[in-house]
């Protein structure tokens, strides 16, 4: 992989003589299969026009908060910066940098880099002079802070007759930056993944029902740990109070393990996923007959029917590609090896991410965890107790040894 292939950019061109090659920079990525949205300030539409840049993306080029004067309409800034895989601002004057350090927002392409929630990547060109002042040092030290990503200039001739340091890096040099760049910081972009987690509530009246310890944190960690390495998550909760906000992560919360199924399978209708994951702690069985409203105690009756639910794993993985990698968690009293083995074949999985409530600090209701990864009888990896977090983190360099070998099932129509 490696490819700019479905990725989504937003180009910043700002006001730098160096914005005449924004159009081979546009060139590069829509040729590597990149979609690309400009974004203009208005001192770059005195260098390069707008109908080159939206000619060769082939989108309309916004550079003005105000869309249409007298219609009343702007210009989504939020939308734009939502949109995006990543910002890259190619060519970045030591102006619009400084903008980006103050927080400014007084041109379309500043508010988008505010709204945007995605990477920022920046392609500085300006004098030498100008690159080498102490304001623009500090100003592109801040941003790196901030974990922006600068693609330094080349040295060479400038269009001031100088020579020295600040000539924006070739068109080429710029796609093949971003492409490593994304390599390393979004590894699984365009690649999807869904995740049952926490627990379900059967009920047994409106009021009461069977529910298990589940906290929802283990499943949690892993839908932000896969979205932060570029995943788009579906990602579908029994109730849980554990957040889990990104952009990446499309969260459906459910009640009942029939409502998390039937959203686990209108997931999967709707895009195929890379990867099945299955943390949730389904309840086993429920009420066979739910009382509408809530009887008084003298009114309960002594048993309760029950019926089994589905087994939402088995049956999603039936309906996902061969190729998806499907995980299931199992929860065991003791060793559970041999269950974890026999669960593997039964669910269909191609490893059972076995943790045990025996282990000290493993299981619900804590923020470590002990697993041990099952692959079948010849491979199963242990690890130590660690966070939930670093056990997500496990399962995602996992998720990627296995996804990288080919490219996603689909393209992510987001
Ligand atoms: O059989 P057991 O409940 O131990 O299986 C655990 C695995 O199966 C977990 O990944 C869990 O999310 C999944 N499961 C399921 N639906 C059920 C029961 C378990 O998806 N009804």
């Amino acid at each position: 992989m490696g490819s700019l292939s479905g990725r989504r950019i937003v180009l910043g061109v700002t006001g730098s003589i160096a914005a005449y090659k924004s159009a081979l920079v546009v060139r590069e990525l829509v040729k590597a299969g990149a979609q690309v949205r400009v974004v203009m300030t208005p001192g770059a539409k005195e260098f390069i026009t707008p109908l080159t840049l939206g000619t060769l993306s082939g989108h309309a080029v916004h550079s003005e908060l105000t869309q249409d004067r007298d219609a009343g309409t702007w210009t989504d800034h939020v939308e734009l910066g939502l949109w995006g895989d990543v910002v890259l601002v190619a060519p970045a004057t030591a102006h619009t940098l400084s903008g980006m350090v103050e927080g400014r927002g007084d041109s379309l392409l500043l508010t988008v880099l505010l709204s945007a929630k995605c990477p920022v990547v920046v392609a500085p060109a300006m004098d030498r002079d100008m690159f080498s002042h102490a304001a623009t040092t500090e100003n592109l030290g801040a941003l790196r802070q901030r974990g922006v990503h600068v693609i330094e200039p080349d040295t060479g001739e400038l269009a001031s007759g100088l020579t020295g340091k600040g000539r924006m890096a070739e068109p080429e040099r710029i796609r093949q930056e971003l492409t490593e760049w994304f390599r390393i910081q979004a590894p699984l972009m365009g690649y999807r993944a869904l995740i049952t987690s926490g627990p379900t509530r059967e009920p047994i009246d409106s009021v009461r029902f069977i529910g298990n310890r589940s906290s929802g944190r283990q499943g949690a960690a892993i839908a932000l740990e896969l979205a932060h390495r570029g995943m788009l998550v579906d990602f579908i909760s029994g109730p849980s109070s554990v957040a889990t906000d990104h952009p990446g992560i499309q969260r459906i919360d459910v009640e009942t393990a029939m409502d998390m199924k039937a959203a686990a399978e209108a997931a999967l209708k709707n895009a195929m996923p890379d990867t099945t994951i299955g943390v949730a702690a389904v309840a086993d069985v429920r009420p066979a007959h739910p009382i509408d409203g809530k009887p008084a105690k003298s009114e309960l009756p002594d048993a309760i029917e029950m019926v089994g639910n589905p087994d939402i794993l088995a049956g999603i993985n039936a309906l996902a590609s061969p190729a998806c990698f499907k995980v299931g968690f199992a929860l065991a009293h003791g060793d559970g090896k041999a269950a974890a083995l026999r669960k593997l074949t039964a669910k269909n999985c191609d490893m059972i991410v076995l943790n045990s409530i025996a282990d000290k600090g493993a299981g619900f209701e804590h923020t470590t965890n002990r697993v041990d990864f099952v692959h079948g009888p010849d491979r199963i990896d242990s690890f130590e107790l660690k966070t939930k977090e670093a056990v997500a983190a496990d399962l995602a360099d996992e998720v990627q040894r296995q996804l990288l070998q080919r490219p996603p099932l689909e393209q992510s129509g987001r």
